[in-house]
């Protein structure tokens, strides 16, 4: 556990514990705000995210970043963004049980630092790992769970939303729940909105 964020940050850019290092270009340590009290976590890069080092920022990310703006949420201002994974899995097939274990706990030493009062946890993967192993995400989406004080939530990943946008309407009332948790109990997070 590393106690200072620049510390975390070196340490994780020079990780090799699994061999999804040998295949990166670009380690997707995380983006936003680390004092947010949001944090949303993906499952792993893509291409555009291990070529750019940022995640969410190919076709998904898009759509993520403009379903998040209709609730004023904003990676450049009150959330912060990483994976379960942080070095892309090649072809994009779904991160290994043990990769995710040896990734996992750069996230949590993330999650230490931000402390945040709620997570959304962006598709399947990621809501195996945070919230339960056994979650049904069809069925257990935008219901929020109590772990040590923090809420955590689980909502359809928007790439699987990019091929089935019929869900998109049951996606987006998961965010316009989030939006009423945060103003129940977040006190920071929109209080740079201009008036
Ligand atoms: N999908 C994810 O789960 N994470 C990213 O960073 C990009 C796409």
């Amino acid at each position: 556990m590393f106690t200072s964020w620049e510390e975390l940050r070196e340490n994780c850019m020079n990780c090799s514990k699994c061999e999804l290092a040998g295949g990166r270009h670009n380690i997707v340590f995380g983006v936003g705000d680390p004092n947010a009290e949001v944090m949303f976590i993906g499952e792993g890069p893509g291409e555009q995210e291990d070529l750019t080092g940022e995640p969410f920022v190919g076709r998904a990310g898009k759509l993520l970043d403009k379903m998040l703006a209709v609730v004023d949420l904003d990676r450049t201002k009150n959330i912060y963004i990483a994976n379960i994974v942080k070095c892309r899995p090649p072809k994009n097939r779904d991160p290994k049980p043990e990769e995710q274990e040896l990734c996992i706990n750069w996230l949590r030493n993330q999650t230490k630092l931000i402390r945040p009062k709620i997570i959304v946890c962006l598709g399947r993967i990621a809501a195996a790992k945070i919230i339960k192993p056994d979650i049904k995400i069809t069925k257990e989406h935008g219901i929020f769970f109590e772990r040590n004080g923090t809420l955590l939530m689980a909502t359809l990943h928007p790439a699987a939303l990019l091929r089935n946008p019929n869900n998109k309407p049951a996606a987006m009332e998961d965010y316009f729940k989030l939006r009423d948790k945060i103003t129940e109990i977040c006190s920071h997070t929109y209080s740079e909105r201009p008036l």
